[in-house]
């Protein structure tokens, strides 16, 4: 550690803040401003010695003077009596390439101030020990580990649309092994926000999303709700979740979040409703713990958003930038995936994931399932599935995931059974390696599902000969789950020791080059810079959820949930009466065609599923060409009008060179169909139906936008201004809107689809239905 004087306070401005005890006295340690001076971040030290910051735009106050620090087990806390020991400043501008994502290279510029907090001064240790920092023989070790001072660094990194920041803890310290009892961050409003959050929980986010202003969720928590996912751990009536989303009075847009978040807990925040002040709350493991630390270590960022528009939160890049670049040297072998899968028909309960009924439980490697009596009911069958394979192909998707594929589903779930799956053993009318070679001849990859049933330490006992198995037959993404309360017994989904399951599952998933999209695992947090084959995630309420899902809910999570990284929702449900699929599900869906279709552009993920089954979509299949044609990898991206929980329309570019990647991958199995073209790079290129690689090679591509349009419970008209198109260029449109009769309870299924010839100077005025949406495909004639 190089030793510094301490740094003289900068000024010693008090600040009064007179609201409340909440308010705050506090000397100035420094101001550093964002690069183009929009933001301003003080830091300062109260007269007990305690950090806190507050953030400006302009002359607002976005966050009042708040406390930084911890309470420690076995240590004393690290929430006062600190002085400040060194400052440092620095700038940052650089532009990067994600691997995929919503434009071809993001800028991240920001101006950083890094302040060493150290509890003890080290004049003070120094006077103590009878020596002086002057003195020519002293080599500067009283701040290693038997010296006296408790040393947290904190850095800030100040971008014009938010700042991050993290506590730092170096080796040289009293501190080296140390357990966290709470982080003791503060986030202080300066008013009672409107905010859309979902109640803080230690292991789900399966929640209907609320709009409410602050003080009105005490109430609203403690209400009856739609809740979905279990199981349920809250531990605050104010307790929400990041990422929270607020607006002030004034209309700025302030959304907190975490970035990431490794080898930590995931944070839940928890309000004092009557000063509006959050406070983080970390989620314990098994013991009450919060965080078992080892100096040097690093807490994950706390991000703070704040934009003065709706569609500026849409376009902020903060959580991402705030993660490291990319680990991986290889990424060749990473791509966007277009699916279906053997999968809506078991959560409607049309078919089951299970073989038998025969016994009341099953043992791996006893029962013996080939002499069991089948239920008739299984719904990963070869010829099931060879079904889902041929659709797939004939409409140019990627990948088909099929689910039930393996023994161990009659007694998966509510038993918090350590042995339910192997991973590896298939159910005797699937037959994984002809299965692989039908799909492949086809064009298609089938997609791997390892459910968990959150035994973390069963799925690492089996990951490798799991994922040796999917590379032994050309798997190359799989979907894992976990459904169920965490084993090792009394953790929690969100605790430090889960998260570092989650990260050992993907980091060994990318030796083997396999992409992953996990469900019901923690909610991502940007980590996908670092390691893009986490290509999706479900951790929020997908629609799974189906009749619980509100409407509205789609317009709330591109600003909260996908903050943190894109969400497998498995979008595309055309027949929103669950009855037509298996008479005792009688739920209804709450949403448009229309508004399906326009989640594949509203709702940003580099995997999208076409969710419904076939034969529904064999009904429609006018407006299904819309999921055939969009494509699911953006080189550019305009988030034209949006308003949380009420309607966003955005407009997309596709990134070229990973329009046809799915194809070209599954192309180098030995097995597999060489020539496949995906209906999106058909679309693109002009490209007829049967097309092939020869014909993609000698095309030219023309320029192509989508744009998709959703709202909530209102209906709405909205005006598209093309003015993004390329001037003087003539464009083919097709317009896919709800008709006027349509509306998400009386007539979901009714739409229009319409063409003709626009150019940038065009415009369409287009209708919403109530729940519903629109899309639009815009190919250069
Ligand atoms: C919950 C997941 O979200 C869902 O997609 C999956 O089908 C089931 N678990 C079974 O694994
Ligand atoms: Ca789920």
């Amino acid at each position: 550690m190089k030793h510094l004087p301490i740094v003289l306070l900068a000024s010693a401005l008090l600040m009064a803040c007179s609201e409340g005890p909440s308010a705050l006295t506090f000397d100035q340690v420094q101001k550093i401003q964002s690069p183009g001076d929009v933001l301003e971040l003080t830091v300062g030290l109260t007269p007990e010695g305690a950090p806190v910051y507050s953030l400006n735009r302009g002359d607002q106050v976005v966050i009042k003077p708040s406390h930084l620090g911890f309470q420690l087990l076995d240590e004393d806390d690290l929430l006062d009596g600190f002085a400040v020991t060194a400052v440092e400043k620095n700038s940052f501008d650089e532009t990067w390439e994600p691997v995929w994502g919503e434009e071809a290279s993001i800028r991240n510029h920001y101006n950083e101030l890094l302040v060493t907090f150290e509890q003890e001064p080290e004049a003070e240790r120094a006077a103590q020990e009878g020596v002086s920092v002057t003195d020519p023989e002293y080599t500067g070790d009283l701040g290693n580990n038997s010296g006296k001072g408790a040393v947290m660094k904190i850095r800030f990194r100040v971008y014009d649309d938010g700042i991050g920041f993290r506590y730092e803890f170096p080796q040289k310290n009293k501190l080296t092994y140390f357990k966290i009892k709470e982080e003791m961050t503060e986030f202080a409003m300066t008013g009672d926000h409107t905010a859309w959050w979902i109640p803080g929980d230690y292991s789900t986010q399966e929640f209907s999303p609320t709009e409410s202003k602050l003080s009105e969720i005490r109430h609203l928590s403690d209400l009856p709700r739609p809740r979905g996912g279990s199981p349920q751990q809250g531990f605050s009536p104010t307790g929400v979740q990041t990422a929270l989303q607020m607006k002030t009075a004034e209309g700025l847009y302030i959304n907190i979040h975490e970035a990431a978040v490794l080898d930590y807990p995931t944070t839940n925040l928890d309000l004092d409703d009557k000063n509006f002040v959050f406070t983080t709350h970390l989620t314990p493991d098994a013991e009450g713990v919060k965080g078992r630390m080892q100096a040097p270590c690093k807490t994950p960022w706390r991000s703070i958003m704040v934009c003065p528009s709706a569609t500026d939160v849409l376009a902020s890049r903060l959580v991402l930038n705030l993660n490291d670049p990319c680990a991986l040297d290889d990424v060749s072998w990473i791509h966007p995936v277009k699916y279906m899968g053997v999968w809506w028909e078991m959560i409607t309960g049309k078919s089951e994931w299970s073989y038998t009924h025969e016994y009341p439980s099953v043992q791996l490697g006893v029962t013996d399932y080939a002499k069991s009596k089948p239920h008739g009911r299984h719904g990963a069958n070869n010829e099931n599935v060879r079904r889902y394979i041929d659709f797939a192909a004939e409409n140019g998707f990627d990948g088909i995931l099929i689910e039930g594929w393996n023994e161990g589903w009659e007694d998966w779930y509510g038993h918090q059974k350590d042995f339910v799956f192997d991973f590896i053993t298939p159910y005797p009318d699937f037959d994984l390696p002809a299965l692989n070679k039908y799909a492949h001849q086809k064009g298609i990859r089938l997609i791997m599902h390892h459910e968990t049933s959150s035994s973390t330490l069963n799925y690492e006992r089996w990951m490798e000969q799991a994922y040796d198995l999917m590379n032994q037959y050309g798997y190359n993404a799989v979907k894992s789950g976990y459904v169920g309360k965490i084993i090792p017994y009394g953790d929690y989904h969100y605790s430090q020791p889960t998260i570092n399951h989650y990260h050992y599952a993907i980091t060994e998933a990318a030796k083997h080059h396999i992409m992953v999209n996990a469900h019901e695992a923690v909610r991502p947090t940007g980590l996908y810079r670092t390691w893009p084959n986490m290509i999706g995630n479900e951790s929020a309420m997908g629609t799974e959820f189906r009749g619980t899902i509100q409407p509205g809910h789609t317009t709330i999570f591109p600003f909260t949930r996908l903050q943190g990284g894109p969400m497998d929702y498995t979008p595309g449900i055309f027949e929103t009466d669950m009855s037509k699929n298996n008479p005792n599900d009688q739920q209804h869906m709450h949403h448009t065609i229309c508004n399906q279709l326009g989640l594949y552009v509203t709702f940003y993920s580099p995997l999208q599923m076409a969710a419904d089954l076939p034969e529904n979509y064999a009904r429609f299949m006018d407006a299904f060409q819309f999921i055939k044609d969009v494509a699911v990898d953006w080189d550019k991206s305009l988030y034209l009008e949006a308003e949380p929980g009420a309607y966003i329309v955005t407009a997309r570019h596709p990134k070229l060179s990973t329009l046809n990647a799915s194809a070209r991958s599954t192309a180098t199995l030995p097995d597999a169909r060489k020539d496949m073209v995906t209906n999106a790079a058909k679309f693109v290129y002009a490209l007829p139906e049967n097309a092939t690689v020869q014909d993609l090679a000698k095309a030219k591509p023309h320029d192509v936008w989508y744009v998709g349009g959703i709202t909530d419970e209102n209906a709405r008209e909205v005006t598209v201004k093309l003015d993004f198109l390329k001037p003087g260029v003539v464009y083919e449109s097709t317009v896919y809107a709800d008709a006027p009769t349509a509306d998400y309870e009386t007539n979901p299924q009714m739409y229009t689809i319409t063409s003709s010839e626009v150019t940038s100077a065009d415009s369409f005025t287009i209708r919403m239905a109530r729940a519903g949406g629109f899309a639009i495909s815009l190919r250069e004639k």
